[in-house]
């Protein structure tokens, strides 16, 4: 099969090669000329383990490329994917369509022959029938199947993601576009992966319904820590003994600081809004959301008290970890954004590492950048992990204690076990473990 992906950003580049991988010829466009000009320089612009090879195998295999102009890779597409940005909206929180319409339009003018024309950035429901609607009204005798196809990847697990998925979700009304989604994923089917063939506006609540609900799971957890602190219970035995019930699953009940990155907050909120218009509130995402921004506030606040329960006049903070998760160069909505600027205007002096937030330094003024943790915990008076990498979770503390001002260890993400911690002589705190 022939693919035109349009948009090379996270969810554009890492689907792009994965099909590529699969045995199609994958155009990968841009309006960023750099951008296109550095991956056909074998660069990759963003962090993501392992796509830097699958990235060069196939563009030396011969079956990825890359353009700024989608007329030809377009032209010739059995499936054209829309892979471009959905921001939150400045102001109302809806999900930004114009880059999709944009794209849309582009498309419509350059199709030739049967095309299904897929998106992938994930849009609020009934945007596939808007997409259908501009098709038809630029080239009305288009022979275009507009097919929802949500991407649930997770950011530096995408590959495993997109290659081994727990299902694909097609949202077509074409027997031709079934056929053609079919061919695209055929490897994966042979891996027995089950395939849910829906309506459209199905396929897309589908991906913003998984979301919400992940998010909501976090969110449950987080406040259930909340309660084990103050009751004198432990939030790691609470999620592990629940988890094991396969109603409910272990999965995304890790607490911790509260989500962020560039999809439960922005897809939570986009869900909201819909809702809200159709006239059906979902309450318990609207309070999802709520209660996620407070925990980010309320993060630096714990922080503090751990410390000595006001003013940090005087002290230095070592922060380990600013992105929003491990394995990744993303700080969107990243605790850190929130928790690093409170600990300043706290008063203190805050010196960070974290191993891919080249970003940071841009975001966060007035952090002393160090290139490791023990350079970190130099004059200290405590460490704080916000982001779990996993050179953090085995540090030397018999090392790191000396350096410090104060031995004070605060574990946003339970990395550490409590009575380790304080053998080693550090004052500790976790995260809902009372
Ligand atoms: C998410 C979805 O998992 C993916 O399916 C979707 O398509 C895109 O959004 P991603 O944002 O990359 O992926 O990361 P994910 O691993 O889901 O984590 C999201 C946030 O939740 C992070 O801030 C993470 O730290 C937090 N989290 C996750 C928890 O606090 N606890 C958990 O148990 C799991």
């Amino acid at each position: 099969m022939h693919v035109a992906m349009i948009g090379t950003g996270y969810v554009g580049l890492v689907s792009g090669a994965c099909f590529a991988d699969f045995g199609h010829i994958v155009t990968c466009i841009d309006k960023d000329a750099s951008k296109i000009e550095r991956l056909r320089a074998g660069g990759i612009p963003i962090y993501e383990p392992g796509l830097d090879k699958l990235v060069a195998d196939n563009v030396r295999a011969g079956r990825l490329f890359f353009d700024t102009d989608p007329a030809e890779a377009v032209r010739t597409a059995d499936a054209v994917f829309i892979a471009v940005g959905t921001p939150s909206r400045r102001g109302d929180g809806h999900a930004d369509l114009s880059y999709v319409y944009a794209a849309a339009e582009e498309i419509a003018g350059l199709v030739d022959g049967f095309t299904v024309v897929v998106t992938k950035s994930t849009v609020p429901v009934g945007t596939g029938d808007e997409i259908d609607a501009i098709i038809k009204r630029v080239r009305p005798d288009a022979d275009v199947a507009v097919v929802s196809n949500p991407e649930f990847l997770r950011e530096g697990a995408a590959i495993e993601d997109f290659k081994r998925p727990d299902r694909v979700v097609v949202g077509a009304h074409d027997p031709r576009a079934e056929a053609v989604m079919r061919e695209l994923y055929r490897p994966l089917f042979l891996n027995e992966t089950p395939i849910l063939f829906t309506g459209r506006r199905t396929s897309e609540l589908i991906k913003y319904a998984a979301n919400a609900f992940l998010a909501l799971k976090i969110t449950f957890i987080n406040e259930i820590a909340n309660l084990c602190e103050a009751v004198g219970a432990d939030v790691q035995q609470v999620a592990r003994g629940i988890g094991l019930d396969n109603r409910i699953g272990g999965k995304f009940l890790h607490a911790g600081p509260g989500y962020g990155g560039s999809c439960f907050p922005k897809d939570t909120l986009a869900l909201v809004r819909t809702a809200r218009d159709a006239g059906t509130p979902v309450e318990l995402i609207e309070t999802t959301v709520k209660v996620n921004d407070a925990r980010k506030k309320a993060m630096s606040r714990k922080v503090i008290g751990a410390i000595n329960g006001k003013d940090l006049t005087g002290k230095t903070v070592g922060v380990l970890g600013l992105t929003f998760k491990p394995n990744t160069d993303d700080m969107r909505d990243a605790p850190s954004l929130d928790i690093v600027p409170a600990l300043q205007a706290a008063g203190a002096q805050v010196q960070a590492f974290d191993p891919e937030a080249h970003e940071a330094r841009q975001m966060l003024p007035d952090v002393a950048f160090k290139n490791d943790p023990y350079a970190v915990a130099q004059g200290a008076d405590a460490l704080v992990i916000i982001t779990e990498w996993d050179q953090f979770r085995a540090l030397d503390l018999d090392r790191i204690k000396p350096l410090m001002n104060k031995p004070v260890l605060i574990d946003l993400r339970n990395i550490y076990k409590p009575d380790d911690v304080r053998a080693s002589g550090f004052a500790y705190t976790g995260i809902g473990r009372g």
